[in-house]
């Protein structure tokens, strides 16, 4: 089942690499003592575009939210107890409300069907907002967007235009009609091109990173092919970062097969150098609980048993204290070794 949204990997090159990725330590939430949850009710659904929908949330008292920036997210969860990340689209500046938009998928998907079934009136609960997508504008900044992909790069622009930046959008999408926001971008200005697919055609790298300028920082979400083609582009820009978002798992990088021993139940999975551990027990056990298949939001967790290998920690949740404990966020890390038993 494809996930419905998926959480952020930001990426440089050379020295920039270092500097992104310190700053996205240095100012993500500590999980051991993030936020509260927070019931919110649902004061506004719309239509955004086809099989696109917002939710604007409020506090049943009115009250105001937590604050937030561009590149934000909400934990949501669903009316089935399914958590889900949907970045915030709305206007940080608007301590009364959150805004998300949810694409509704035709494969999969179960968390967009139910977000897209909720009314205005009831209630869901919601934790962050948390950043995975850390906006740090520097240079001249190019922001490209594909389908429901604007809804973290939506309020960068806004941020933009707010602080008078340099900055360029990029937004592309199948029809006009299956693109979401446009009268907010165009209310803009020139800066942000919108790029139906059945006007300009399918873009190119070229197209994508024309606006990318040297020195400058590029941040890209959308779909799978689009972020491939920016990653191979980017280096022949001149540009000095590029941050992204995606919506899939990421590929394993230097996986081994391993063994992984499910204690409770008592079977033995063979998972190859190319699949996570995730993805291999949930063939097995389907109900197994997991979001963000990105190391990002914790659901995933679970206890290592004697008899492993020593983990591979490649997410980016677990403390130091929740690691020692035996944690293990199974969606990205493995084990240094060939074995691994987990209490399942
Ligand atoms: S599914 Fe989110 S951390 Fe594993």
């Amino acid at each position: 089942m494809p996930p419905d949204r998926m959480l952020s990997v930001v990426t440089a090159v050379g020295d920039r690499y270092t500097r992104a990725l310190r700053f996205f330590r240095s100012s993500r939430p500590d999980p051991g003592a993030g936020p509260a949850d927070l019931r919110l009710r649902i004061a506004e659904r719309r239509v955004e575009a086809d099989e696109v929908v917002s939710l604007r949330l409020v506090r049943p008292d009115g009250g105001p939210l937590p604050a937030w920036q561009p590149g934000c997210h909400l934990d949501v969860t669903l009316p089935s107890s399914r958590r889900r990340q949907y970045s915030l689209c709305g206007d940080p500046a608007d301590r009364r409300a959150y805004r998300i938009a949810v694409r509704r998928l035709s494969t999969g998907g179960g968390g967009s069907r139910e977000i897209h079934r909720l009314t205005a009136g009831e209630t869901v609960t919601v934790r962050g907002p948390r950043n995975a997508f850390p906006f740090v504008a520097e240079g001249p900044l190019l922001l490209i967007a594909g389908g429901i992909g604007i809804t973290p790069v939506l309020p960068m622009a806004r941020e933009g235009a707010r602080r008078g930046l340099d900055w360029r959008l990029v937004y592309t999408g199948r029809t006009r009609a299956s693109m979401s926001f446009l009268g907010e971008l165009e209310r803009l200005g020139d800066r942000a091109f919108i790029r139906p697919d059945d006007e300009y055609g399918v873009p190119s790298v070229d197209d994508l990173l024309a606006g990318a300028a040297a020195g400058g920082s590029v941040y890209c979400c959308g779909p799978a092919p689009m972020l491939a083609l920016v990653r191979a582009g980017f280096r022949a820009t001149g540009a000095r970062s590029l941050h992204f978002e995606r919506f899939s798992p990421p590929p394993v990088v230097d996986g081994r097969p391993l063994d992984v021993e499910l204690r409770r139940s008592g079977g033995v999975l063979r998972v190859p150098a190319d699949r996570s551990v995730l993805s291999v027990v949930r063939d097995a056990r389907p109900n197994v609980a997991y979001s963000c298949q990105q190391g990002f939001c914790g659901t995933c967790r679970a206890r290592v048993l004697p008899g492993s290998d020593p983990v591979d920690h490649r997410d980016r949740r677990l403390t130091d204290a929740q690691r020692a404990a035996g944690d293990m966020l199974i969606c990205v890390s493995r084990v240094h070794g060939d074995r691994l038993v987990l209490d399942l």
